[in-house]
């Protein structure tokens, strides 16, 4: 095979250690760096910071083969052929905008290095226009002036399938201003690129469009089967009834249609918030005022779990014992930002109940997030002596539990699905009262008892 690039990941947090990882697999030689001296002491010792399922290994493989190193030192990227900004933009602790203040700095910190002709390719999501501002600052300040050029390669990969979403991507997106780019680029991802994984060239500003609104879709997606849910809560109709019809429609498909508690997680709620923010300052806010729509209604499921389960408490939850099982975002993650598990039993707290939270791998950052709330050790342990058990992420685990084993532990029965997630049937056959947002709360009355119309004969007009 072809010898590997040279290539530099700047921030290592979930996308940067990733791609660090994954590039390191092609083929290619690897140095990760950041400004966290802990992080960076962590992974080069073969350690994740985050858990993320199979990439551990992954990293311990890289790093014993020698084709991947980690440094604070920013002069490890000099020489690099295409350095990769993976820098986190979150959300500004006072406005809907992105901060970019740290991908700011990690290209200044990165500029002085470049003396030769190199790429720096920006993955981090950021408001359309930001490369084209990065670009510029590069040409002035990096000592290869022109010669170093700045290119978008947003990443879409889902926490829980990092590793998978990196090798095998639905599509990669070059957004390039040059051929030497984009041949950079081809030559990285070659291994990717036999693979059948189709490429979109693009201009850099589409590149850092593309992602924001990818991800403004999949929000909107999940916001519009939310918004269904409500109406068949008003009445009485079976959202997951609804939601399979849709899904059979292949022009709507079924991935990304699963009511509940709604969306979470460090990228789309900040994502739909920068994009509208950026679509106001750019004079066109009003071509996406529906997704301040798309985030209300996700704001509002977390309001109407509590509300289900203060219903389910006879209308208070002050010193009722809820069990709320999951904190991360979602399953097979330990990410808690914007966690809808942790902000519901945040809410019931609030309110007086007697939370405890178990989730499989998110305990110690719900833990430091959350002191104040009770933990559990187990699953078992959680429910023991519950009065209302609230699923709220759907851990594997929890969807395979058996309602019968978990009846013999609680005190009462009481269980709200917060994800659709459950055996509605199976938890009502082993006594329980099984109650989620969209579905009817009691099983429809049994034909034989409804009323059958007399066989009449029909006259066909
Ligand atoms: C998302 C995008 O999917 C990914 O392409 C991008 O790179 C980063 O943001 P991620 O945040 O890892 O990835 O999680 P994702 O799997 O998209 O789920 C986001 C949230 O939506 C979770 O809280 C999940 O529980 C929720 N969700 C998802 C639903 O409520 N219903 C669904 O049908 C699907």
């Amino acid at each position: 095979p072809a010898p590997g690039l040279s290539l530099s990941v700047i921030g290592t947090g979930y996308l940067g250690a990733t791609h660090a990882v994954c590039m390191a697999l092609l083929g290619h030689s690897v140095v990760g760096i950041d400004v966290d001296e802990n992080k960076i002491r962590s992974l080069a010792s073969g350690t994740l910071p985050f858990y993320e399922p199979g990439l551990q290994e992954l990293l311990r493989r890289m790093l014993a083969c020698g084709r991947l190193s980690f440094s604070t030192d920013f002069s490890a990227a000099a020489g690099a052929d295409i350095h990769f900004l993976c820098v986190g933009t979150p959300q500004k602790p006072d406005s809907p905008a992105a901060d970019l203040r740290f991908l700011d700095a990690a290209l200044a910190r990165l500029a002085p290095h470049l003396d030769r002709a190199c790429l720096v390719a920006g993955k981090s999501t950021v408001p359309v226009g930001t490369a084209e501002r990065l670009a510029a600052f590069l040409r002035s300040s990096s000592p290869a002036g022109d010669q170093a050029e700045l290119a978008w390669n947003p990443e879409f990969l889902r926490e829980g399938h990092a590793v998978e979403d990196t090798l095998h991507p639905d599509r990669l997106v070059f957004g390039v201003a040059s051929r030497q780019a984009r041949a950079l680029l081809d030559a990285c991802y070659a291994p990717v690129i036999a693979d059948g994984t189709p490429v979109v060239e693009t201009d850099p500003a589409t590149a850092e469009l593309v992602k924001a609104a990818a991800n403004s879709f999949l929000a909107t997606k999940i916001s519009y089967i939310n918004a269904m849910a409500e109406i068949c809560e008003a009445t009485g109709a079976d959202v997951n009834q609804l939601a399979t019809a849709l899904s059979y429609d292949n022009r709507i498909g079924g991935r990304f249609l699963t009511p509940g508690l709604g969306f979470g997680g460090g990228c789309l709620p900040k994502d739909i918030r920068a994009f509208t923010h950026r679509a106001k300052e750019l004079g066109v806010g009003q071509a996406v005022g529906f997704l301040q729509e798309v985030d209300a209604i996700n704001q509002r499921r977390r309001q109407r779990t509590v509300d289900l389960i203060t219903e389910m408490a006879c209308g208070d939850p002050a010193g009722v014992h809820v069990t709320v099982l999951g904190a991360a975002f979602k399953p097979d993650s330990d990410d808690i930002r914007d966690a809808p598990a942790l902000d519901v039993a945040r809410m019931l707290h609030q309110a007086g109940a007697k939370v405890t939270v178990f989730d499989p791998k998110a305990m110690n950052n719900a833990r430091r997030a959350y002191p104040d709330l009770a933990y559990a050790d187990t699953l078992e342990a959680a429910v023991t002596g519950a009065e209302i058990v609230a699923l709220l992420t759907e851990w594997d685990v929890f969807r395979r539990a058996d309602p019968a084993a978990l009846g013999t532990l609680v005190q009462r029965r009481n269980i709200v699905d917060g994800r659709h997630a459950l055996d509605a049937e199976a938890y009502r056959a082993a006594g329980w009262d099984y109650r989620a947002l969209g579905a009817p709360s009691k099983l429809p009355a049994p034909v034989h008892d409804q009323a059958v119309p007399t066989a009449e004969p029909l006259v066909m007009l």
